[in-house]
């Protein structure tokens, strides 16, 4: 137990700070076991709230040895100032003045990896969302913007290369080998924005000319071994700023821009200006090593932190209540360019498979809360999918309801209204309004109220009147702390199908005549009627098109409703989304007949949208993966009220392996066409055939006939890329194959040890393959030399995919894998409590499973509340998993 309950905070009691530090100097002395930080602060009382009376200047600082406070060059007494815990206290005697503190801190004690750390060999930081008050003492609040000077010393051997924000403007060297590198940022910004890194790393350079014909110099620092991994990194980046310019008219504005990939990162990756720090997971990828899912997801985190540099660092967030702010925004600015790179449709797609599997299952938990939230405990908690992914669609719904020329009106105002300033989301909202003369008032409760809306659909087609009405009905369940909710603006992009699909004339019944086939009906009503007329035969709706709204829309369609869809609307997400509705409502059927012990039947016509699918040479490759894919066994844990996930597996395998066994024939020359032995490309096309080939490989590998197996050993040997690898890979784990599994898994480890990143995916491959046993060989593996609880990658891909990907197992009616990851949680806290925190997701889930399991959860839940020194991570996400 905590003998201190950790203190919440809240939104409405945000009050300006009160002192300004408008210039910040930092002087870094590295050495081997600690760090000597001098900083040296213009300090400004903050008159607009205080007057002339001067307030105590309370500076944050945590786990700092403070060695000496001078203010105004005088050094002070320990008696003229208070120190604990959490801050320096003193008194200042005039409204400016200059303030320097030294201090001493342990970058290599630093496990938890917030502040000034060291990974491997390098010394880096992580200073967001409050790790800047580890390194100094500071206001630490995104607020406070200053310009930052910074110097690093250090040994030369060691440490060749030392970064900073900005541009270097000066370096030399000390006697006994030191040297020294002073960078300048022009930028004011928060401390949370602050980098610093020393380390012996290669660099990979490039330029990048802007639009207004400033030569950028580019540079990706890393360590040498990890050289000829960083092409697509810098080609990514390059991609990423041209594409700024064009979509959203934004420049680059410092002379340099650097990335460093370092191996030991919480994250995936920080936006410090000038100075992106990198989970080396997002910079790093080669055929030979990563995945195609790796190299989209390299394309995604380096513009996503680069388009930062506009949408977080020069308009940054005024608290860390906005955070969506900058992150829902960005999130939705990264997913726009990688649609613009890759196909459209399928990264829709994917964007919601992931956020109906993930967020929805948090907004329905007890960690729900809204996009921009009104309290919390520790803000590193709240670097949620809520805030990220459903933060991107509320500002995806602006984009839709005001198209893409007044969206971008509405973010070129945004931009050039609070350039250099810390603005809130009601800012960036009212730039929008201002610049479109919209109001959103009733639209900004998608920022205060949380939970997934439901809207339920009906239509009535009257024949005489030729009108075709919808009605919407909406609501949201109730969250902790919101028991009643407002009916909120939710944006249904919407067509009319006639019997051949086509797309029918849109009039409302209040207008004068039809105008186009796709409409955006905004439903602001608990309940609203929309009426079209002039409609000359039933229609069938294609309704919430590319998911206009993060919600749960219902619509009374039959099966045949749904293959219809599947097969003719023309809307490619739409088409999905019905084959996708068809297989849900198909397994949730079968999970029931299951449960009452009947034997299971296939809807045939599954089979016949499936079929079709694989006739169709015309289709994109990646979008017939897509549409082959089944639903999660997560996305159907989250739909259900009480998930019974020993049937909600075994009716998915079932289901897989019919549908494997009917459509063999034809899926065989599918996957030997696709399977031509090309040499590798990273083009889009190549990354679609491969993706289809290698669902068509898992199907096939679960044919009784048994013919795939000699093709997917081969097919795992003979790979030219780690795509078709892996995927041959993790159908042999997943097989009973156990001679073949055994082979490859020693195989791949031999062959990849000294690659952290690819035995990240050999970990997680057996972490999460379903077979009975897996936790003991979790356990087992948690001994492999490669793995380490000191290195997040490694937990995430080991501990983080048993417990988040393995469902059977981790919910053993015995109750072993919870206790195995409270164990794992206890175990990481006194080292990393965000990692820790982060662990307890799955655990927080509770309410979706049955009465036995949810005893056994909850009894791991209090388990780790009940222990000593527990982190305020972890201690408010249980406490609050409890309620
Ligand atoms: N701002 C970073 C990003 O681009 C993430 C920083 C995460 N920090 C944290 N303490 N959780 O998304
Ligand atoms: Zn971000």
């Amino acid at each position: 137990m905590r003998t201190e309950q950790p203190k919440t905070i809240y939104l409405k009691d945000y009050e300006q700070p009160d002192y300004w530090i408008s210039e910040t100097h930092l002087t870094f002395d590295l050495h081997d076991d600690h760090a000597l930080v001098h900083s040296r602060l213009s300090v400004q009382l903050n008159a607009d709230k205080h007057g002339q009376a001067l307030p105590a200047l309370v500076l944050d600082g945590q786990n700092l040895e403070l060695l000496s406070v001078a203010l105004d060059d005088q050094t002070l007494e320990s008696s003229d100032y208070q120190v604990d815990a959490h801050s320096l206290r003193l008194q200042p005697a005039s409204a400016s003045f200059d303030l320097a503190v030294t201090t001493r801190i342990k970058p290599r004690e630093n496990t938890a990896l917030e502040g000034l750390y060291q990974s491997g060999a390098m010394f880096c930081t992580q200073c967001e969302a409050e790790g800047f008050r580890k390194i100094t003492y500071y206001l630490d609040r995104p607020d406070v913007m200053s310009r930052f000077t910074t110097t690093v010393i250090a040994e030369r051997g060691d440490y060749p290369v030392l970064l900073s924000n900005g541009n270097p403007v000066a370096s030399g060297e000390h006697e006994g080998g030191r040297h020294w590198v002073t960078w300048e940022d022009p930028f004011p910004k928060p401390a949370y924005l602050f980098a610093l890194v020393a380390g012996d790393l290669c660099l990979i350079q490039d330029s990048f000319t802007t639009m207004s014909g400033r030569e950028i110099d580019l540079r990706i620092y890393v360590e040498p071994e990890n050289r000829e991994q960083c092409a697509h990194a810098m080609d990514s980046l390059k991609r990423s700023m041209r594409w700024d310019e064009e979509v959203y008219g934004r420049e680059y504005d410092l002379d340099i821009f650097m990335i460093v990939a370092v191996n030991d990162f919480n994250m995936g990756a920080m936006e410090n200006k000038g100075l992106n720090i990198f989970n080396s997971s997002c910079v790093l990828a080669h055929a030979d090593t990563a995945t195609d899912l790796a190299f989209q997801r390299v394309e995604a985190v380096v513009a996503h932190e680069y388009f930062h540099n506009w949408s977080g660092n020069r308009v940054t967030c005024r608290d860390w209540f906005q955070l969506s702010l900058k992150e829902g925004f960005t999130v939705l600015r990264d997913s726009q360019f990688s649609a613009d790179m890759n196909s459209e449709t399928v990264n829709r797609i994917e964007g919601v498979t992931f956020l109906r599997a993930n967020q929805f299952a948090e907004d329905a938990g007890p960690m729900a809360h809204p996009v921009r939230p009104d309290s919390f405990i520790e803000i590193s908690n709240f670097y949620t999918l809520t805030v990220y992914e459903k933060g991107a669609e509320v500002v995806r719904m602006l984009h839709t309801l005001l198209g893409a020329e007044g969206f971008r009106k509405g973010t070129d105002l945004y931009f050039d209204r609070h350039d250099g300033q810390a603005v809130t989301c009601d800012d960036f909202v009212k730039a929008l309004e201002d610049a479109n003369g919209a109001d959103f008032t009733q639209f900004k409760r998608w920022y205060s109220q949380a939970g997934t809306p439901r809207l339920a659909v009906e239509g009535t087609y009257d024949a005489s009147a030729r009108t075709f009405s919808l009605l919407f009905r909406q609501s949201c369940p109730p969250t902790p702390g919101q028991s009643e909710k407002k009916p909120q603006v939710i944006p249904v992009r919407m067509a009319l199908l006639d019997a051949q699909g086509q797309e029918m004339p849109l009039q409302l019944s209040d207008e004068s005549r039809a105008e186009g086939t796709e409409r955006v009906l905004a439903v602001t009503e608990a309940e609203q009627i929309f009426t079209f007329t002039g409609v000359a035969e039933e229609p069938l709706p294609s309704l919430l098109r590319g998911f206009s709204a993060p919600v749960k829309m219902t619509y009374p369609y039959s099966r045949d409703d749904r293959v219809f869809l599947a097969k003719h609307d023309p809307d490619g997400f739409n088409r999905w989304e019905a084959s996708q509705a068809l297989a849900v409502e198909i397994l949730q059927g079968l999970v029931g007949i299951h449960r009452a012990g009947r034997p299971l039947m296939l809807d045939q016509r599954l089979l016949d949208v499936y079929r079709t699918l694989l006739a169709d040479s015309t289709l994109d490759p990646a979008m017939v993966a897509e549409m082959l894919r089944l639903p999660s066994e997560a996305y159907l844990v989250e739909l259900a009220d009480v998930a019974d996930i020993d049937a909600i597996h075994y009716v998915r395998d079932w289901v897989r392996q019919e549908l494997a066994v009917a459509l063999e024939a034809e899926m065989w020359p599918l996957y030997q066409a696709l399977n031509d032995q090309v040499p590798y490309s990273p083009s889009a096309a190549a990354v679609a055939r491969r993706s289809l080939k290698n669902t068509l490989l898992g199907y096939l590998m679960l044919c009784p006939s048994g013919k795939a197996l000699d093709i997917c050993v081969r097919q795992f040997v003979e790979a030219n890329n780690m795509t078709d690898r892996q995927a041959a890979l993790v159908a042999l784990v997943n097989s009973s194959h156990e001679e073949q599994k055994r082979a490859a898994l020693s195989d791949f480890a031999e062959r990849w040890q000294s690659f952290p990143l690819v035995m990240d995916q050999w970990f997680s491959i057996q972490a999460a393959a379903s077979q009975p046993g897996a936790l003991q060989r979790v356990q087992e593996l948690m001994q492999h030399p490669a793995f380490s609880m000191r290195n997040p990658n490694k937990i995430r891909s080991l501990i983080g995919a048993f417990a988040n990907q393995n469902l059977v197992n981790f919910h053993l009616a015995d109750g072993s894998g919870y206790r195995f990851l409270a164990d794992r949680i206890l175990q990481l806290d006194p080292l990393n409590p965000q990692i820790a925190a982060r662990l307890l997701t799955p655990l927080t889930r509770w309410r979706k499973y049955d009465e036995a399991r949810q005893a056994l959860m909850k009894a791991e839940l209090s388990r780790i509340i009940a222990a000593e020194n527990l982190s305020p991570d972890v201690y408010e996400v249980v406490s609050k998993s409890l309620v």
